[in-house]
């Protein structure tokens, strides 16, 4: 009997670190991450995009400009770059729930 509880145990072990692992995949990024997104987008996005996003080797990432756009081809965009442009892939460094929250940013949302 004792055994038996400690196999039932052992079973249920990896359906809790999934259960545990779910929120951060659902859930948008946490505060600290924010702030590393957003000097991302400064720095990294605007070294091409232009350090106020209007502009430059990389097309304008206004508001006026993102909001044409919907939001899964922008996502698209970030995660796996535009073949044939300078745009680079961007899914080495940031997860699909990083790339949603850059889409939301850029337009215009503050989450
Ligand atoms: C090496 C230069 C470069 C960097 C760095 C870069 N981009 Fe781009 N990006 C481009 C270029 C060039 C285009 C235009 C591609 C085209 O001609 O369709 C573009 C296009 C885009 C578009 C589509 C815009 C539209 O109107 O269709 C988005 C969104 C975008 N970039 C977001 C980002 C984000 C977010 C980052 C930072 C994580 C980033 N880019 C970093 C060069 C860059």
């Amino acid at each position: 009997m004792k055994r038996l509880c400690v196999l039932l145990m052992l079973a249920a072990l990896p359906a809790l670190f999934l259960l545990a692992a779910l929120p951060a995949w659902a859930s948008e990024p946490d505060a600290a991450r924010k702030l590393q997104l957003d000097s991302l987008l400064n720095q990294d996005c605007g070294s091409c995009h232009g350090m106020t996003l209007k502009g430059g080797l990389g097309s304008p990432l206004t508001l006026d400009a993102m909001r044409a756009q919907d939001d899964d081809t922008l996502l698209y965009t970030i995660l796996e770059g535009r073949p044939g442009t300078p745009m680079p892939p961007w899914k080495m460094m940031l997860s699909e729930a990083d790339a949603r929250w850059l889409v939301r940013r850029l337009k215009g949302e503050k989450p």
